[in-house]
């Protein structure tokens, strides 16, 4: 997945009819990013003008007014996804470090359990660049993935090597969530003009790619294979 590039460029896709939908004056524009910040404190909702003299707007004052769209709403939403998740990663990251056989899994765990602790604290940060308090929003996504790694725990004889190929399954399954969520959580950000939160998740996804990479590493080294020979 590679949707770490900044770029704002964009072909326009044509939107499905069928919802029935008006679609939002604001994304109609060709131009899209300065516009939707020049028009967004006119009231799109009731179709008033454009006010095309309008004054330059301080950076917290277009955080602030482009709350009404939809898709900043939606990114809102998302982002109390990722921080309900972040934080039922954390617990049982806690919990199941100590199942691991190896000693080299048990710690990449611990070390991506202390990262995750400053990823929570980076999404605070988050909603407080977006003037939005920090909530979390019930993830079932995460709560199904995390439920199936306690279940490959339980289905695994503890000191053995397939416990490990369990774990480092499961815990990728988690980091793939964490990558195609902030992957697209990035994008938005870029896209509503939120330069300093693209900053803030481009970190955490970073990190959470730096992760996968290191679960693969120990799976192929040499865990799989001892798996086999069990
Ligand atoms: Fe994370
Ligand atoms: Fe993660």
């Amino acid at each position: 997945m590679n949707q770490k590039s900044k770029t704002t460029e964009k072909s326009a896709p044509s939107k499905k009819s069928e919802t029935g939908e008006t679609p939002v004056e604001e994304k109609n524009n060709s131009d899209n990013k300065m516009e939707l910040i020049n028009t967004a404190d006119s009231d799109s909702e009731k179709g008033k003008e454009n006010n095309e003299q309008s004054k330059p707007l301080k950076k917290q004052d277009m955080d602030q007014n482009k709350h009404h769209s939809e898709l900043e709403e939606f990114f809102i939403s998302a982002l109390q996804d990722i921080y309900y998740a972040e934080a039922a990663i954390e617990a049982a990251l806690g919990k199941i470090k100590s199942k691991a056989t190896t000693e080299e899994l048990e710690e990449a765990m611990e070390d991506h359990q202390l990262v995750t602790k400053k990823q929570i604290l980076r999404l605070e940060k988050v909603f407080k660049h977006l003037g939005k308090e920090a909530k979390k929003k019930k993830c079932d996504a995460i709560d199904g993935i995390l439920k199936e790694v306690d279940e490959m725990v339980k289905n695994t004889k503890e000191g053995s090597m397939t416990r490990d190929v369990a774990l480092i399954i499961g815990a990728q399954k988690v980091e793939h969530y964490e990558i195609a969520t902030y992957g697209g959580l990035l994008q938005i950000a870029i896209t509503l003009g939120h330069d300093k939160v693209a900053d803030l998740l481009e970190t955490t996804l970073d990190e959470e790619e730096e992760t996968d990479e290191i679960l693969t590493e120990i799976a192929e080294e040499y865990v799989n294979f001892e798996a086999k020979m069990e």
